[in-house]
């Protein structure tokens, strides 16, 4: 049974879904590893360093060519004709967009697996990528703030004087958001966060962070850990209260997200307008829509004198460990499908809700309820 690692082909992504230790480990468990010539190198791991794990060099076709394959992100319309029938690809797929590539996928009797789909339980937090991504992600974007910030996070003692440390505002204290509130505080601003889940209050305090409390008259709870959208006036009265709290923050870190909708919108243009000229905003939900309407995916603006940035893609800022957090999720996951020593033949326990769960094309059907 033969594992491809393709190079990933999306622009600006420098993630790859095997690294040397991961192809190490699935060589160990009686699969052979086909890893495109190149594909680690924006990461930083040479053609060298997976063939001395027992990687087989190869060229673009073999490595799409092979039984499995593992990507970070969906093959592209050039890509998908090089898989073969009964393959099985296992791969962030954008399940929800609709784009036509399951389909696809199904006609060529493909079967796959979400990352996305990944059941967020306590069994499956290993091969949680949504989490291990956003982790890394929520750290880089602070990096991303200090980097554009032109005064000092901490407060630094000089002999020409001090200045006040930054404060930082978290909004959205999910996995990214929390991660943002640890780093803040490590690089020593100030921190104060809020999240419309109250819940989440003590999370926000335990790493020593300030919650905001922010009259909006509901709770955003939602199902499965995740929010809700807000009523109306729900939107407005968060809309107005942070319009106010925003103008004493330096760096605004935005997170909030609700499955399957648009990102709400938090910071207003009149928020912005109220703010220190030099504040930075980092809009880490700019990918479905932004939390601030004057976001531009995927560039940096200046608005009324703030900086506001619209990355979409900060784990691949971080190649090397976001590929390690990746192929480690890829490897636990392929635990799954080959409890002991991989066989030759792929039998997907569809029993097992990890993978009954995150499948999203089978035996030519689509599994995904849209
Ligand atoms: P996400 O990316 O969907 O949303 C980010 C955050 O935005 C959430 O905390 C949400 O409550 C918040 N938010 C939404 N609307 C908002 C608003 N109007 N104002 C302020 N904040 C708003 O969420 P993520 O980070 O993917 O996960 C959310 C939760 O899922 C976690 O906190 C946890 O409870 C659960 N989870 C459970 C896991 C497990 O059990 N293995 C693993 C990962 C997450």
């Amino acid at each position: 049974m033969r594992v491809g690692i393709p190079k990933e082909s999306r622009a600006a992504e420098s993630r790859v879904a095997g690294t040397p230790a991961s192809v190490k480990k699935l060589v160990k468990k009686g699969l052979r590893v086909a890893v495109e010539r190149g594909a680690g190198v924006a990461a930083g791991f040479t053609d060298q360093e997976y063939a001395s794990e027992g990687a087989e060099l190869v060229d673009r076709a073999a490595a799409f060519g092979s039984e499995i394959v593992l990507k970070v992100h969906k093959p592209s319309a050039e890509e998908l004709p090089l898989m073969k029938t009964g393959a099985l690809l296992i791969s962030f797929l954008e399940p929800y967009l609709n784009d036509g590539v399951l389909e696809k996928l199904a006609q060529a009797k493909i079967d796959s697996l979400s990352m996305e789909m990944i059941p967020r339980t306590s069994r499956a937090q290993s091969m949680d990528a949504l989490s291990s991504q956003a982790n890394i992600a929520g750290y880089r974007a602070v990096i991303e703030a200090a980097n554009r910030y032109r005064r000092f996070f901490p407060m630094m003692m000089t002999s020409a004087g001090m200045n006040k440390p930054a404060k930082t505002l978290v909004l959205g204290a999910g996995v990214a958001g929390l991660q943002a509130i640890a780093t803040a505080k490590r690089l020593g601003s100030t921190v104060e966060a809020f999240d419309v889940r109250p819940e989440v209050k003590e999370q926000i305090q335990s790493l020593g962070a300030k919650y905001l409390e922010l009259d909006i008259g509901e709770a955003g709870t939602g199902q499965g850990g995740y929010a809700k959208e807000l009523s109306e006036e729900g939107k407005r009265k968060q809309q107005a209260a942070l319009t106010e709290r925003l103008k004493k923050f330096d760096i605004v870190i935005s997170t909030a997200n609700v499955p399957g909708r648009k990102a709400p919108t938090l910071i207003t243009e009149e928020a912005v307008r109220g703010m220190r000229a030099g504040s930075v905003i980092i809009d880490m939900a700019a990918p479905s829509g932004g939390n601030c309407p004057l976001t531009e995916l995927d560039k940096v603006v200046e608005k009324h004198g703030v900086v506001i940035v619209g990355l979409s893609n900060y784990p691949s800022l971080v190649a090397a460990d976001a590929s390690q957090f990746y192929a480690q999720n890829l490897v636990n996951l392929l635990g799954l499908v080959f409890p002991d020593k991989a066989t030759d033949q792929i039998k997907l326990n569809l029993e097992d809700d990890i993978l009954a769960g995150s499948l999203a094309t089978h035996q030519g059907q689509v599994k995904v309820k849209r």
